[in-house]
């Protein structure tokens, strides 16, 4: 990921945030991806009345990439008031793509809380190798 490219996912991220929804958290956050393809995808969190049918910005942004044909995934962006770290649905879902996927936490002001990697989020991950059989 060169500089320039990271600099468009924090971006990303931190813009996608105005848009979350989330009037029962108040907790608004924002996510961006860098797939391999070098396209960005953002997402922010969309919540639900009927709470456990809400989705982090974490999966948003996956799932619009998947849906678009994305496969391999460089780094994701997470941006919160607080650098909160995602959640364990949201490490599942992207661990699925790869545990050497760079993960950057920020908060609001767009600070770096963290810097670490899918492999790290998420030990002794269930991946797709696992379900091979042979
Ligand atoms: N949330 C995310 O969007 N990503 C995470 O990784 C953690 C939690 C959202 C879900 C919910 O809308 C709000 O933050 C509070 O949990």
């Amino acid at each position: 990921m060169t500089d320039n490219e990271r600099q468009i996912l924090f971006e990303r991220a931190m813009g996608v945030r105005q848009w979350a929804y989330a009037p029962y958290s108040n907790y608004h956050v924002g996510a961006a991806l860098l797939a391999s393809s070098g396209k960005f995808y953002d997402g922010c969190n969309v919540e639900n009345a009927a709470y456990g049918s809400s989705i982090c910005a974490e999966r948003t942004a996956l799932v619009k990439a998947v849906s678009e044909g994305e496969r391999q995934f460089e780094a994701v962006a997470v941006v919160t008031d607080n650098g909160g770290s995602p959640c364990g649905s949201c490490r599942q879902m992207l661990a699925e793509f790869g545990l050497d996927i760079k993960v950057f936490l920020l908060d609001g002001m767009g600070n770096i809380s963290s810097e670490t990697t899918l492999r790290d989020l998420l030990p002794d991950a269930f991946t797709p190798e696992r379900l091979r059989r042979e």
